[in-house]
């Protein structure tokens, strides 16, 4: 089924190509994105847009349109991620990356050029528009702390009523789409857990305190979170990763080291978890007369998607043509992704868009050497990016 915005969308397929394909073969890493963002900036205001440039002093970007007659409607915000990854590329593709060791192997280079190709899109609509688009390109989503919080800090999403991203996914095939209510990404927390006991001869245990048994005895403890701490309705994952201690089988060491990752759905349930490794790794060490120093570094926090705005979006989705059997309602995932701080700002929802088409070799996972992405996604995500926008519009809230 073709409507005029999937019509037009695919009639600039070429250019969504050569886009991407352009953005691929110049990646950049987190927080290095100088020339993606001259790019993106030049083809912006080639569009007709006047972009601010170098926003909170990150290479971040954004740029709006405006309806003829303001109606102090808020606006819709649009968000594509900019960075690359550290990764050799191994397609052999004609755009693969020109850069050793860096590479678009989670796909920012495609978000970019589908938010392009609704900018594109939706300034032939300006006429029909009622409320403003904004259009937000952030960098640094790989690497923790990311881009999107000093973006917001910022004061992106001031004026903004909903806000939306979308996230290419080599696991569902092209013409697919997937998101669901609710809690959708992971929050990530690091742990170090560092237990300081008494060293000495392992022939004279009596004369030490052993942080090997202690760690050994805390490792088992912390499994008891997520059984015991956490209802069943709940979810969260605690992983102890890496365990390093000792030098000799005939020393007691005086120190070992734990570190692992929690993965919640929820801040309350992430603070409950955090809260009972630090009192099971104080108490099981002091039980011990052994010490424990916790140390936790919060990464992203959960992406929550908004019933309503996860509607509007699906409904974009119909109103493309993506039938009902292409929409996917999935799973909460593991990974983490920064678009979570937009998400504590306004009612948002974050989109997987499939990319997947094994007849073409895009099968390969994200972050992997060989990832690439049937192109056919472009002109499918340009279109819904366009259709939400116009419907929001149509709807016509108001500031927040
Ligand atoms: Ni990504």
């Amino acid at each position: 089924m073709s409507t005029p915005i999937r019509a037009a969308a695919q009639a600039l397929a070429d250019t969504l190509s050569a886009w991407r394909r352009h953005l691929h073969a110049h990646p950049e890493l987190s927080g290095q994105e100088a020339e993606t963002a001259r790019y993106v900036a030049a083809e912006l205001r080639r569009l007709g847009y006047q972009p601010r440039e170098q926003i909170a002093d990150t290479h971040g970007l954004i740029a709006d349109l405006l309806p003829d007659s303001p109606s102090g409607a808020a606006a819709v915000a649009l968000r594509a991620d900019m960075d690359a990854l550290p990764i050799t590329e191994e397609t052999g593709a004609t755009y693969a990356s020109r850069r050793p060791g860096v590479m678009h192997a989670c796909g920012h280079d495609a978000h970019m050029a589908m938010l392009l190709g609704a900018a594109a899109l939706l300034a032939e609509r300006r006429a029909e528009l009622r409320a403003p688009v904004r259009l937000i390109f952030q960098p640094s989503e790989e690497k923790s702390p990311g881009g999107a919080a000093p973006l917001v800090a910022a004061g992106v999403l001031n004026g903004v009523g909903e806000v939306y991203g979308l996230h290419i996914w080599s696991e569902m095939p092209v013409g697919t789409l997937g998101t669901r209510v609710g809690p959708f990404m992971s929050a990530t927390s690091e742990l170090r857990i560092t237990i300081t006991g008494r060293g000495g001869h392992a022939a004279m245990p009596q004369q030490c305190v052993d942080p090997i048994v202690v760690a050994a005895e805390l490792v088992l403890a912390l499994q008891t979170i997520v059984s015991r701490s956490i209802a069943m309705t709940d979810s969260a994952v605690v992983s102890i990763t890496q365990v390093q201690g000792g030098s000799a089988s005939n020393i007691i060491p005086e120190m070992v080291e734990l570190r692992g990752t929690v993965r919640t759905l929820s801040e309350p349930v992430r603070a409950i978890v955090c809260a009972r490794v630090h009192e099971l790794a104080t108490g099981v060490a002091r039980n011990h007369g052994a010490a424990a120093e916790v140390a936790i570094r919060e990464g992203y926090p959960a992406v929550v998607n908004d019933a309503n705005a996860v509607s509007r979006a699906l409904a974009a989705a119909r109103a493309i043509g993506i039938g009902e059997t292409d929409i996917v309602t999935m799973s909460p995932q593991g990974g983490g992704e920064d678009f979570a701080y937009y998400a504590q700002k306004v009612p948002a929802a974050f989109l997987f868009l499939g990319g997947r088409n094994e007849t073409k070799g895009c099968c390969h996972p994200h972050h992997h050497p060989r990832f690439d992405i049937d192109e056919a996604a472009l002109p499918i995500g340009a279109a819904l990016l366009t259709q939400v926008a116009l419907d929001w519009s149509v709807t016509g809230k108001t500031p927040r």
